[in-house]
């Protein structure tokens, strides 16, 4: 279930992933949260995006323990996938838990989350299609807000607040269950992609 990058985006989402909806997570880490959601929603398709080689074939692994046919995992930069491999208005929901926050201002042009990327996920999102974000970075999570605020086309669910402090209803990642049992705060953005935008 591990794709090539250059396979997906020779031959596309539909003959490599599946038909639609597709829920696309980046930096899945061990992938605890994409095992437990494509459990439970099998009729959708789930596609795993993650820099490092070792963690999509640990993840990989775990995958075919369970035998889940709607899970891809491809071995790529998000930023490659979401400029070069998606097309438009094919992701159904995304989700970015954790990713790394890069504290030190020299390696802040190091973050996943910016201006750049706040336009991709415009471009990839279905209409209707929801973006969920989380941190515990209060600096990241102020530069996440100041950038996807100004995304044309996503609409913060959260508004007029930037962000939600509640725990969503949905199973934690490593990394999350990992800062909860250390007392850290977590934040949450979730975004939805307005039709006609
Ligand atoms: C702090 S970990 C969080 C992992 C997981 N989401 C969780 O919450 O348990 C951040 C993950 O993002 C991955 N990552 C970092 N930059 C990335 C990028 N540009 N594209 C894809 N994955 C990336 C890292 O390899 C790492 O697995």
């Amino acid at each position: 279930m591990v794709l090539e990058v250059e396979e997906l985006r020779v031959r596309g989402l539909e003959t490599c992933v599946g038909l639609r909806p597709v829920v696309l997570e980046i930096g899945f880490g061990r992938a605890d949260l994409m095992l437990k959601l494509a459990e439970a929603q099998p009729e959708r398709r789930f596609l795993g995006v993650e820099v490092s080689r070792k963690r999509v074939e640990k993840s990989a692994r775990r995958v075919a323990a369970k035998a889940l046919q709607n899970i891809k995992l491809v071995h790529a930069p998000a930023e490659y996938l979401l400029e070069r491999v998606l097309p438009e208005a094919s992701v159904a929901e995304c989700w970015v838990n954790c990713p790394d926050p890069w504290p030190k201002k020299r390696h802040h042009r190091r973050r996943l989350v910016n201006r750049e990327f706040a336009l991709r996920m415009a471009r990839v999102l279905e209409p209707g299609g929801v973006l969920h974000i989380s941190t515990d970075h209060t600096g990241y999570a102020e530069r996440i807000h100041e950038v996807m605020s100004k995304a044309p086309g996503l609409r913060n669910l959260h508004a007029p607040a930037p962000l939600s402090t509640d725990r969503p209803a949905r199973p934690e990642t490593a990394y999350e269950a990992e800062w909860i049992a250390e007392g850290r705060d977590i934040v949450y953005f979730d975004y939805v992609r307005e039709a006609g935008a």
